[in-house]
């Protein structure tokens, strides 16, 4: 078994595994009703259990419809039901619980600590649903949607990201470092990766870049990547931070710097770091981008099960 907690620990050979199955899997079910299980039925039987302390659509949805698709079930547990949400019951004991009952646990939370936590107690693997450090199942489907967009692999791409530091940015960090391709981050003076995360990225032989000026960073960019400014329980001085992004919202102006056929990602949900204009637009595949997750997420589950061939 495996678990699935962050990019940077994963090796780089079991990461391209993961997104090349996905491809095949999206593949073979070009004809298939969203319900329909797999061939291979590969989880039949096996129970997944979601936790979510925070909110989500596309996590929520996209979990449920793979291990659906792979032959299994789901149950989504709420985290303010538990007695470990009222403080009545360890962790440690509900690890032992879940591991009864369940086959696997994913888990989106305001703490990574709890992820660690969880790992040391549970016996089935446990996967990150986003955590304050990290948003890795979001950036491993983006990988396969640039490939299936672009046609070609990300390592001979140009990819760009503009806007805050967050988790996602940083699994789309150490994702460049996995997958070997170029990154350049645009955003303010004061909101750029941490050092720690910088060295990492210089001792792994990373190739990013950081402009202050978004329309540095957009040149030649193959994929333009963005999130929100203010991310879920951001404790930002949120009209500050929205004042500091004013000229790094990603508009037409801005697109106009980009290469003609630069594809626009976001993970979604969306703020004002994004014009409509351009989330709705021609070079927008915002909503391919969401329905890859069903098909990673698949292949992440069957990794964690260690049944990736
Ligand atoms: N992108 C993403 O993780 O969406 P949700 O927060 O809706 O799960
Ligand atoms: N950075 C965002 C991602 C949401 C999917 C957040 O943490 O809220």
């Amino acid at each position: 078994m495996n678990h699935f907690i962050t990019l940077k620990d994963i090796p780089s050979k079991d990461l391209r595994k993961i997104v090349n199955n996905a491809k095949k899997r999206k593949n073979k079910r070009k004809n298939f009703n969203t319900l329909d299980i797999d061939k291979d039925n590969p989880l039949k039987g096996k129970l997944l259990i979601q936790m979510f302390e925070k909110a989500s659509l596309r996590t929520r949805l996209s979990f449920y419809l793979a291990i659906k698709q792979l032959g299994g079930g789901t149950i989504t547990l709420k985290a303010n039901e538990l007695h470990l949400g009222k403080g009545g019951e360890s962790l440690a004991d509900t690890a032992r619980i879940l591991s009864t009952y369940g086959d696997a646990f994913m888990l989106r939370t305001d703490s990574d600590k709890k992820i660690d936590e969880f790992s040391k107690y549970l016996t089935i693997p446990i996967i990150n649903g986003l955590s304050p450090s990290s948003h890795p199942t979001q950036v491993l489907s983006d990988i396969l949607t640039v490939e299936e967009i672009k046609k070609k692999s990300i390592s001979k791409l140009n990819i760009c990201w503009i806007g805050d530091t967050n988790n996602v940015l940083n699994s789309l960090i150490a994702a460049s470092v996995k997958f070997s391709f170029r990154l350049n981050i645009g955003c303010p003076k004061n909101y750029k990766p941490k050092k720690f995360v910088l060295d990492w990225v210089k001792k792994n032989k990373g190739k990013i870049n950081i402009y202050n000026d978004a329309k540095k960073a957009v040149k030649n960019a193959d994929v333009i990547f963005s999130d929100k400014v203010i991310s879920l329980n951001d404790k930002a001085n949120k009209s500050k931070k929205i004042k500091d992004f004013k000229n790094f919202q990603i508009n037409s102006k801005l697109m106009s710097f980009a290469k003609r056929d630069t594809t626009f990602l976001h993970c979604l949900p969306r703020g004002t770091e994004v014009s409509s204009k351009v989330f709705l637009g021609k070079n927008s595949k915002v909503w391919l981008q969401a329905l890859n997750r069903v098909h990673v997420q698949k292949s992440i589950l069957l990794y964690c099960f260690g049944k990736l061939r």
